[in-house]
């Protein structure tokens, strides 16, 4: 019996998308050409509004290496699930009946997501109601449980190596300090990565609060050592001890009291009044979720893509496809739903970034 498959891509896009959708599909076409994809546009919004395009075997062909995602995206956050879809309108479905109803009147066998954390709830709770669900895990942050890598998140790795990169010699002909932010307001693996990629002399992230004065002595002392330039990597969603020991609220406060752009220029404020050095920012900002996805997240994307395929030709739903001890496996959605990736403070980088004389900003330096 032909297949009908719905797909979406939700949340911030990234790398890899399109190669991963492009794998889904041709293992299916492979298995029957006939194979009908359905695909929501802008993630969840489509699937929530009945806005999709049938698609057709050539709209999976040259998008191997593209960026982006054909079907667009959007943020559907989690919380709105259970609330109306038209809050003023009669007949007034919730949003998730809205996706149910969408997924039977379209009469699918099953559905694809591609999405991060936030979407795995949502998908979770659509496997729950009894939809064929299967996921594939995709963010620049990698902040995703069960699986050793995220889609999205090498390629971005790449960039943000590239920007440090470039800064390098520049900082190092003026004797200046850059402070370079990088993507991640939960999780500190983009930036853990392409700091120690990159050669950054201080790597801040949101797992490790930091203390600014540390910070300015870790500078003090790489001049000590006649390295009048310093690099500091910091993830948009560091914080400083002070700052980690507040309430949401209280920080939300307190953030917008200060109307700073974003966390770079938050520490160069901070950092500018506890040192004489000239700072510069650079914020690479959507850049680094921007172009081409790598070589690796096309490999890596392709080959979850075909294993999504297997899956739903198998009947077998309820699974985000992962990337597990070099194997590409799959794992329970209620595995990965509702939890956050975070960097253990033990982790093997980290111990190997502060071997190699990259400081975090807690340290203690006389
Ligand atoms: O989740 C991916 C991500 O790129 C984060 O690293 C970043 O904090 C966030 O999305 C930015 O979101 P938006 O695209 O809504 O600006």
């Amino acid at each position: 019996m032909t297949l009908r498959v719905g797909m979406l891509t939700s949340g911030g896009d990234c790398q890899g998308l399109n190669s991963a959708m492009r794998g889904v599909a041709k293992r299916l076409y492979e298995a029957d050409q006939n194979t009908e994809i359905i695909g929501f546009l802008d993630g969840f919004y489509g699937l929530m509004n009945g806005a999709y395009r049938e698609m057709k075997s050539a709209d999976f062909s040259g998008i191997l290496a593209t960026g982006g995602t054909i079907l667009g995206t959007s943020r559907q956050p989690f919380k709105l699930l259970e609330t109306p879809l038209h809050p003023d309108a009669a007949p007034n479905p919730t949003r998730k009946e809205a996706m149910i109803r969408t997924y039977r009147d379209l009469k699918l066998d099953a559905l694809v997501i591609l999405g991060g954390n936030g979407t795995h709830k949502t998908a979770n709770a659509l496997f729950q109601a009894g939809l064929n669900i299967i996921t594939l895990p995709k963010t620049i942050d990698n902040d995703l449980y069960e699986t050793d890598s995220t889609f999205g998140f090498q390629s971005a790795v790449n960039i943000a190596t590239e920007v440090i990169d470039g800064i390098h010699s520049t900082a190092t002909s003026h004797g200046r300090v850059f402070i370079i932010e990088i993507m991640g307001h939960k999780v500190g693996w983009l930036t853990l990565h392409a700091g120690i990629a990159g050669g950054a002399d201080v790597i801040l992230i949101p797992e490790i609060p930091y203390e600014p004065m540390a910070i300015v002595k870790a500078i003090r002392k790489r001049e000590a050592q006649k390295k009048p330039f310093s690099i500091i990597a910091i993830a948009e969603g560091a914080k400083s001890k002070a700052e980690a020991s507040l309430s949401k609220s209280e920080y939300a406060a307190r953030i917008s009291k200060e109307r700073h752009l974003s966390v770079a220029y938050r520490l160069w404020a901070v950092l500018n009044e506890l040192t004489v050095k000239e700072i510069r920012c650079v914020v690479p900002g959507h850049f680094q979720r921007g172009g081409s996805p790598s070589p690796y997240d096309r490999v890596l994307t392709t080959a979850l893509g075909v294993k999504a395929g297997d899956y739903i030709l198998d009947k077998k739903f309820g699974f985000m496809m992962a990337l597990r001890n070099n194997e590409i496996s799959a794992v329970p959605l209620d595995k990965v739903a509702h939890r956050m990736k975070a960097i253990p403070k033990d982790h093997y980088l980290i111990d190997a970034a502060r071997k190699t004389g990259i400081y975090f900003g807690d340290e203690k330096i006389i």
